[in-house]
């Protein structure tokens, strides 16, 4: 049958940026979501790991609609706002980083990771990155640049910014343990790059777009150990992994190190855009007066929607919730990986849970095709789910933070019917 609405949509926007969904969205509640057929699903796409509070949470909109009695926008570089300052200052207060913080608002991940960078690289003088494979660091350039997956973000879009290294990230599944990414790094510090002209190395705590693969403290020590005998910074883009996201309220905690410079977004606003650098007040106070700046960032509305996320952290008890979460799924989906030869693995960080499908667990060849038909039978039957992973053979729940019980319950009894 012929989707007249899918019609209008390719119609009128890119054929990149079409949607997975076939029908519009017409409502959100907390962890549901209903089309205008008037189908109901439980959403653990989350607008891509954004919604940890969930659909239209109460104190977001509260705070939302309170500061749109008042004024709208103004550009804080000319005209400060009280609510920008505010989430300045919980986030300087929150981040386990144990100096003296300060912290610059942008409107995306990508933006913030831009400015991370060029706030290493003036505070340092040098001019070397490194990053990831796997990684995944945004859509501009430079972001792209740092990427470490070609397809489909970078694909037939370079030439890359200059200066940017990519090593192994752990993946102890596909046997790159912590060991061999360290003895990696540690070689390519000490051929291909002079350590002297590293400015940062930037890694997400948990990898996202690249299969929700966790790195473990270890890893994140020996890093934090090569920056401080080399002058190098660390940068955590925790852009995803923020806000609960890892059963912790940031990835860092789970990892024990400090970065010198982190990212934040996704999660930080309940849905509307914004994003973070946080940073060591030494290194955030070294740029020159006005060398850092947006027209939108820190808008006076995402801020205050970001001081309802935070009112709500503190006030329902979600990092516990995310626990119980942990639990509900890990038990559902290791008895189903007991039972299912195409599970391959299953990890991450609190509920931040990767699936990994393949066509068996001797030959561990990823199955993307499999994929694709188990996430076409989970929408069918109700669930969102995205998958993840270079070959795309990852499944991944990003379902918000305050998900009753009975829907996480709910959300396992599906995925378990429909690995097809
Ligand atoms: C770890 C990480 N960094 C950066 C980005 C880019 O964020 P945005 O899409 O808001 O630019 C993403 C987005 O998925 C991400 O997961």
């Amino acid at each position: 049958m012929v989707n007249l609405l899918n019609n209008e949509i390719i119609s009128n926007v890119p054929n990149a940026w079409l949607s997975s969904l076939e029908n519009y969205i017409t409502k959100g509640k907390n962890a549901e979501i209903w089309d205008s057929t008037g189908k109901r699903y439980l959403d653990y796409v989350g607008g891509y790991a954004v919604l940890n509070t969930g659909h239209l949470h109460p104190r977001v909109v509260k705070k939302v609609r309170e500061q749109l009695d008042n004024f709208s926008h103004s550009c804080f570089a000319y005209a400060p706002h009280e609510n920008a300052v505010n989430v300045c200052n919980e986030l300087n207060n929150r981040y386990p980083i144990n100096d003296s913080t300060k912290t610059f608002l942008v409107n995306s991940g990508a933006e913030a990771v831009e400015n991370a960078v060029k706030i290493a690289r003036y505070f340092t003088g040098r001019k070397s990155i490194i990053s990831f494979n796997g990684g995944f660091h945004g859509r501009t350039y430079l972001a792209m640049g740092l990427t470490g997956k070609d397809k489909p973000y970078k694909q037939g879009f370079g030439p890359f910014p200059d200066f940017v290294h990519h090593t192994e990230y752990p993946y102890e599944y596909r046997g790159i343990t912590d060991e061999l990414a360290i003895e990696k790094l540690d070689t390519y510090l000490n051929t291909a790059l002079n350590p002297n002209e590293v400015a940062a190395i930037v890694i997400e705590i948990q990898l996202g777009e690249g299969g929700y693969i966790p790195a473990s403290g270890t890893f994140i020590q020996h890093l934090r150990k090569v920056c401080d005998e080399n002058g190098i910074l660390l940068i955590f883009d925790e852009v995803q992994t923020g806000f609960g996201r890892t059963g912790k309220m940031f990835g860092a905690e789970n990892v024990d190190v400090e970065p010198d410079i982190v990212t934040l977004a996704k999660g930080i606003a309940g849905g509307f855009p914004l994003a973070a650098v946080l940073g060591r007040s030494h290194i955030m106070d070294s740029i020159h007066d006005a060398g850092i700046g947006s027209t939108f960032g820190a808008s006076p509305v995402s801020c205050a929607a970001s001081l309802g996320v935070l009112e709500a952290f503190d006030n329902e008890d979600i990092i516990s919730n995310t626990k119980i979460q942990e639990k509900i799924m890990k038990d559902a989906l290791n008895a189903m990986m007991d039972s299912c030869d195409f599970i391959g693995d299953i990890r991450g960080y609190g509920p931040m849970i990767g699936v990994e499908i393949v066509e068996s667990k001797i030959s561990k060849i990823p199955d993307k095709s499999k994929v694709n038909k188990i996430l076409d039978q989970c929408k069918e039957n109700g669930l969102l789910l995205v998958s993840c992973g270079q070959e795309g053979n990852v499944i991944r729940f990003m379902g918000p933070l305050t998900t009753p019980q009975n829907q996480v319950e709910e959300a396992m009894e599906i995925f378990k019917n429909s690995l097809v």
